[in-house]
């Protein structure tokens, strides 16, 4: 696992964008595991700058999200959808029809995990998965306990992670219940991982990882089994971690 350590949200966000907008650059063909929420906002800012400045193009892209609510349909403010399409799908050349969000808001919802997890083996799986990570240490929407041989599934929010998502929506309330996530084993098969981490609120979780044993009962601690794991994160987000660089 390889640590970069930068000062805030925004250096971080910008390598991170250099990191994911050279990959597309030089690949011919390239499948991208993406994110939701606020540490990857910037990120996704930056690279629509970058596609408007220099022009780099991501018509050879396919993109898979981690995660959507159950019970939000696409057009909905709150959903993972709706958050890919204005936050960065919009603003740059992908084809719609190669960006890939679980649908949390269809009748067989067991189903539409199966039909995702077969999608992703069809494309070949993924080349590079950005990945956040929660301040109870879940990636995507596998929450502590969450079985490391999982494949994409139906999750129950746990109340901290609704808690922590309700600033999103008119109130605690709305937050839906239930997830669709890739599993812990769906993320493992990327080839390449880039883990962002940001805030004093995650300063925990990245010390359990960086310093914690691997236990399901920590979901990122996983990812040091990953052969290819790069990690970038701000000084607030390393201040509970011994290990530095
Ligand atoms: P955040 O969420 O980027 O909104 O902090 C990360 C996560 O919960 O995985």
């Amino acid at each position: 696992m390889k640590l970069i350590e930068v000062k805030g949200y925004q250096e971080m966000s910008a390598r991170a964008a250099d990191y994911l907008a050279h990959k597309v650059r030089i690949s011919k063909k390239i499948t991208l595991g993406l994110a939701t929420g606020g540490t990857p906002e910037g990120t996704y800012r930056n690279l629509i700058e970058d596609h408007r400045q220099n022009y780099t193009s991501y018509r050879h892209v396919t993109t898979f999200n981690l995660d959507e609510y159950v019970g939000l349909a696409g057009d909905h403010l709150n959903s993972y959808r709706y958050f890919m399409n204005k936050k960065l799908f919009d603003h740059i050349d992908i084809q719609k029809s190669n960006t890939y969000v679980p649908r949390g808001h269809v009748l067989d919802i067991e189903q539409e995990c199966l039909d995702y997890e077969k999608l992703l083996i069809d494309h070949g799986g993924i080349d590079l998965q950005l990945l956040g990570i929660g301040s109870n240490g879940h990636i995507g929407f596998n929450e502590p306990g969450t079985p490391f041989d999982s494949k994409t599934h139906v999750v129950e929010l746990t109340p901290s992670t609704r808690k922590a998502n309700a600033r999103y929506f008119s109130s605690l309330e709305q937050v839906p219940t239930k997830a669709i996530s890739m599993g812990i084993a769906t993320i493992l098969k990327a080839k390449e991982i880039l883990l962002l981490v940001s805030g004093e609120n995650k300063s925990e979780a990245l010390a359990q990882l960086l310093e914690g044993e691997i236990t399901e009962k920590n979901p990122a601690s996983v990812l040091k089994i990953h052969p290819f794991v790069t990690v970038i994160a701000d000084h607030a987000a390393l201040s509970a971690s011994k290990v530095r660089c």
